[in-house]
């Protein structure tokens, strides 16, 4: 016990600083981009009613969201995801309206960046929709859910979250711009986030040109960070979908749940992407949480929106999205090997080949001010290290070797 003290001692603080201080930045080398007119190829369309959350929609198949045009690329090159208002809907026992939700082919796995480059999220009383990511294998919760684009009704901000099976919470001091309302992932509402920047969500957001988010999956934590358009990191604004993406300079996410409190690869299966829009249901329609932003003429969402025309009520319930990519954490080539002698590991399909990337690893290093959940970020102070990648890999290895150590006391 006596011998085991100080390395013991000495990975916990490691550990400790890995996970709420320090994050180990790299750079992504693309894997896919959805956009432009093959935007819809490499997804499945539901084809069902809502069986999970409950909303008053059916989410239709791909040929009928292409004749009724609830899915299509507009003239700007932008894919649109819509409910339907073009159909009257008539009151009866059980009633849906058409809308969509699709599942990406692909999975995501630890080492994953996926952003999204976002015009218009759909919004209104009784419109729920949500961009987020589902583990496989696993029956729910047990692959993990992350939700990166979520809210309901008349709400003004996005909200971010995780959601698990027993055990992940959020750390109590993650580092991060947005606001902690729930650190427990395994609660109905999951480890959630508020968004604190302005422009998240709704008529804001899309009079702001709409924003891009990022989502990190890392061995070290999951990253969520949103930039209205203004605010886009030049980086990303100067990317083209075979850009390599560093995500050294783009200082705090507004959620961050760090490995610490939440071991990532026993909560997180590789993920599928999803996106869709529902209508009432659990959330958006439970009475009380609708009557806290909307407030029609009978105060029930299913009767004040869902049923008739579907115009206007639903003329904001459409995505407009210019693209979404996926990246893959760039090796790290091991000491003395040469930089395009490494092979990288895949998601499981389709099998994609990583272009070479840069000989250089960045590491930054960021000091949190103490647990204030509330503080603004721009008192963190952030300090860049460049390694040279024989360097950084020496350092990273050791890293790996002293967080192996620890799992096996
Ligand atoms: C919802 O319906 C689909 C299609 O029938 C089915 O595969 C899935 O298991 C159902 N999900 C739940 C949570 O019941
Ligand atoms: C709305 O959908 C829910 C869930 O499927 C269903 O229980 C409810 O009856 C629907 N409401 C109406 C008025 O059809
Ligand atoms: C992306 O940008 C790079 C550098 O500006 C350029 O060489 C490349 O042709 C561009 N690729 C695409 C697909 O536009
Ligand atoms: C995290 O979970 C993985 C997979 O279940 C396990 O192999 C590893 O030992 C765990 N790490 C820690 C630090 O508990
Ligand atoms: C449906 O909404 C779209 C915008 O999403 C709008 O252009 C169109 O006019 C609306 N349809 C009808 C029938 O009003
Ligand atoms: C690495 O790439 C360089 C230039 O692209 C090439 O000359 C060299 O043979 C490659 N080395 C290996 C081990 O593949």
């Amino acid at each position: 016990m006596g011998a085991l003290g100080i390395p013991r001692l000495l990975s916990l603080l490691l550990w400790a600083c890995l996970s709420t201080s320090l994050v180990v930045s790299a750079i992504y080398a693309p894997l896919r981009e959805y956009a432009g007119s093959t935007f819809f190829d490499a997804w499945d369309y539901y084809n069902f009613y809502d069986n999970t959350t409950w909303g008053n929609v059916t989410f239709v198949d791909r040929q009928t969201a292409v004749s009724d045009r609830l899915t299509y690329v507009n003239d700007a090159g932008n894919a649109v995801v819509k409910v339907d208002n073009t159909t009257f809907v008539q009151n009866g026992p059980l009633v849906f309206r058409n809308s969509v939700r699709i599942t990406s082919k692909d999975t995501y796995g630890i080492g994953a960046l996926i952003m999204i480059d976002v015009r218009h999220i759909p919004y209104g009383c009784s419109v729920w929709p949500s961009f987020w990511t589902l583990g496989t294998e696993k029956l729910w919760p047990g692959g993990g859910e992350i939700d990166i684009i979520e809210g309901i009704n008349m709400l003004n901000n996005n909200q971010i979250a995780l959601h698990t099976t027993s055990g992940c919470f959020q750390d109590p001091n993650p580092g991060q711009t947005g606001n902690t309302v729930e650190r427990d992932c395994s609660t109905p509402r999951g480890c959630l986030v508020a968004e604190n920047k302005p422009n998240s969500w709704g008529p804001g957001f899309a009079q702001a040109g709409g924003g891009v988010w990022a989502l990190q999956i890392d061995v070290a934590g999951i990253f969520v960070w949103f930039w209205s358009r203004p605010d886009i990191p030049g980086n990303v604004n100067s990317a083209n979908s075979s850009s390599n993406i560093d995500t050294a300079a783009w200082g705090p996410p507004s959620a961050s749940y760090p490995a610490a409190s939440c071991n990532i690869s026993q909560y997180f299966t590789p993920q599928q992407l999803v996106l869709l829009t529902t209508l009432c249901g659990t959330w958006a329609g439970v009475p009380s949480i609708y009557a806290s932003t909307c407030h029609t003429p009978t105060m029930s969402c299913f009767a004040d929106n869902v049923i008739g025309p579907g115009s206007p009520t639903y003329d904001n319930a459409f995505w407009e999205i210019s693209w979404i990519r996926t990246y893959l954490n760039s090796p790290v080539p091991p000491p003395g090997a040469s930089p395009n002698s490494t092979t990288v590991q895949s998601p499981p399909s389709p099998p994609l080949v990583v272009p070479p990337t840069t000989s250089f690893v960045t590491t930054t290093v960021k000091v949190t001010p103490p647990p204030e959940p509330a503080q603004s970020s721009t008192s963190s102070a952030t300090l860049s290290v460049t390694f040279e990648h024989s360097l950084g890999s020496v350092l990273l290895v050791f890293l790996a070797w002293f967080l192996r150590y620890m799992n096996g006391l």
